[in-house]
């Protein structure tokens, strides 16, 4: 007896000897990234997580139970404090629960409007909270308690340990805008589904919610159209690369790679599971000669049309005056639909010189049967270019869809009902807005993050040149542009993208070292409100960030500018 009181003395002495500095490596922060809308703190008091305690949700949801088991996973993960999934446990020291205490108050009235599911960030809210009784997650939606679940699992500390200490706090959150986006190349280089996989679960880490897949190149094809197999069989490989930049020095290696429509289901799959859509890119009528490589009937000159082995612009495009490429354009698109639940269907529509449909006799009947003439702003090959963006987008409405294009749509005047992605700038951005298209802000000086991101390029592998965009360049964007639109223009502005194109990027490590840590970055430009962000604070949020970084095998780069 006196030798388990003096052991317990002892033991009582070193905990408190330890205490300070340990408690301290042990305790939660909430300030993560993204910063949520508001967090109330309460330093003193603390709730102590521990192995074997539950997690409690309602089991009958799908979603919900999914949510559960990836707080599980991902606690352990942190903290090596491993959680029991107890459904029906009100008393569990975890609590999912959908409903808001703020919308119960308002009874009778709609606490929050209705938004459309590309508006819905209030769709995404959720309130944490940690007191005596434990930890509660609350949301309208799953989605929301996915969020929530994410803020907590950043906020623990990254050391193995039987105990976490949580300060009680009460966490508001919804992110400013609806659409938060990456755009990954998978044309220009291919990267692997399990590489891809990788990435969404970054960026659900993020909170991002929409996955831009460019799909299809001059590099080549890599989506797999049942109806035309050869597409992806011969358009995808290229016979070798261009070394570096276009100088003429090339690997003599043939290069290639597809998705095929199970693997991009899988994706889809995935993706959802994270709360992110998955839009994919089709990108048309320029930036098509792995698809002419192998249908050169599709282009004005008849080809041949080897599958590009440089980067750079392509002259040679769809031909417009030739009906079977609006035939080639709906098969694909239709697949597409098929495979891809978007509402959004991206369609390119950047870089296609004209000089092709210049001379092209098929393209100026065609123009001249529709009547196109020049009209003072728009030429008659950009007003070609605009039946094209019509035909798709008559199709793409008749199967429920919204057609997405880069800037260059607006060029010949922009279909009705079409999102804007602007990358030239903002300046086709504030144009779109201004005539009421919604708009995705995606500026190249901004948010291109191929180029470098830090001055010195001796310090970084090779990458596309041109200019720096650094983590702190990307986090300095506004996407709403309250100088150059009124309150009314501003609504058309439902987020912002950071596209992460390949040329010069052929492996899954470069790739992670290009995307963080700017996607932190660029998060807080999607998620925060503009009196929050600040560039100090957020590098000072950043170790944890990293560390976990660390802990997940991610790559990134080790240098912030
Ligand atoms: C683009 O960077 N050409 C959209
Ligand atoms: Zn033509």
């Amino acid at each position: 007896m006196r030798r388990h009181l003096t052991l317990t003395l002892v033991l009582l002495g070193l905990v408190v000897f330890a205490s300070r500095a340990e408690a301290q490596m042990l305790t939660a922060d909430y300030r993560v990234i993204p910063l949520p809308m508001s967090v109330q703190t309460d330093t003193l008091h603390f709730f102590n997580l521990q192995s074997g305690m539950g997690i409690a949700y309602d089991a009958s949801d799908d979603e919900v139970s999914r949510t559960a088991r990836f707080l599980q996973q991902w606690i352990e993960e942190a903290t090596g404090i491993r959680l029991m999934l107890t459904p029906k446990d009100k008393r569990a020291a975890i609590r999912l629960q959908i409903g808001l205490d703020a919308d119960k108050k308002k009874k009778g009235k709609k606490a929050y409007t209705n938004a459309s599911p590309l508006t819905g960030q209030q769709q995404e809210a959720y309130v944490l909270k940690v007191e005596n009784k434990g930890v509660t997650l609350q949301a309208r939606q799953p989605v929301g308690l996915f969020r929530a679940a994410q803020t907590l699992r950043k906020s623990l500390p990254l050391v193995k340990t039987n105990v976490v200490l949580l300060p009680y706090t009460k966490i508001e959150d919804e992110p400013r805008f609806g659409y938060r986006g990456l755009l990954l190349d998978c044309a220009r280089h291919f990267f692997s589904v399990e590489t891809i996989k990788q990435m969404l679960d970054v960026m659900a880490l993020h909170g991002c919610n929409q996955f831009h897949w460019h799909l299809t190149e001059d590099q080549g094809w890599r989506f797999e159209v049942k109806a035309l197999p050869r597409l992806a069989l011969e358009g995808s490989i290229r016979e070798q690369t261009v070394i570096g930049p276009n100088a003429g020095i090339y690997d003599g290696t043939p290069y290639g790679g597809y998705y095929t429509q199970d693997e991009c289901r899988e994706i889809v799959r995935y993706a959802a599971e994270r709360y992110i859509n998955v839009i994919p890119e089709i990108d048309l009528p320029g930036h098509m000669q792995g698809a002419l490589h192998v249908y050169p009937n599709l282009g004005c000159t008849g080809g041949p049309y080897p599958v590009r082995t440089e980067w750079g612009v392509s002259r040679e495009v769809l031909c417009a005056g030739n009906p079977e490429t609006m035939e080639f354009i709906k098969t694909v698109l239709g697949e597409i639909c098929d495979v891809f639940p978007s509402k959004l269907i991206h369609i390119g529509g950047d870089e296609c010189p004209k000089n092709r449909w210049k001379d092209c006799p098929k393209c100026q009947a065609k123009a001249r049967e529709l009547g196109l003439t020049f009209d003072g702003k728009h030429s008659v090959e950009n007003q070609l270019q605009t039946y094209i963006n019509h035909e798709v987008e008559k199709f793409l409405n008749e199967r429920g869809r919204d057609l997405i294009g880069w800037d260059e749509t607006l060029e010949g005047g922009l279909t009705s009902g079409a999102v804007v992605m602007s990358w030239r700038g903002v300046k086709g951005g504030i144009e779109a807005a201004r005539q009421g298209h919604r708009v995705i802000m995606s500026p190249n000086v901004f948010a291109y993050i191929d180029h470098p991101q830090l001055k010195d390029v001796a310090k970084q592998p090779r990458t596309i040149g041109g200019y720096i965009v650094s983590a702190s360049k990307v986090y300095s964007f506004e996407p709403v542009l309250p100088d150059s639109l009124t309150v009314e223009q501003q609504q058309c502005i439902l987020g912002q993208q950071v596209n992460l194109w390949t040329e010069y990027i052929a492996y899954p490590e470069f790739a992670f070292y290009q995307l963080l840590p700017r996607l932190g970055a660029a998060s807080e430009v999607q998620w925060c409100r503009p009196e929050q962000k600040d560039w100090d604070s957020f590098t000072a949020r950043l170790p944890r960030l990293l560390r976990l970084y660390d802990r997940l095998g991610v790559k990134y780069c080790h240098g912030l500018e």
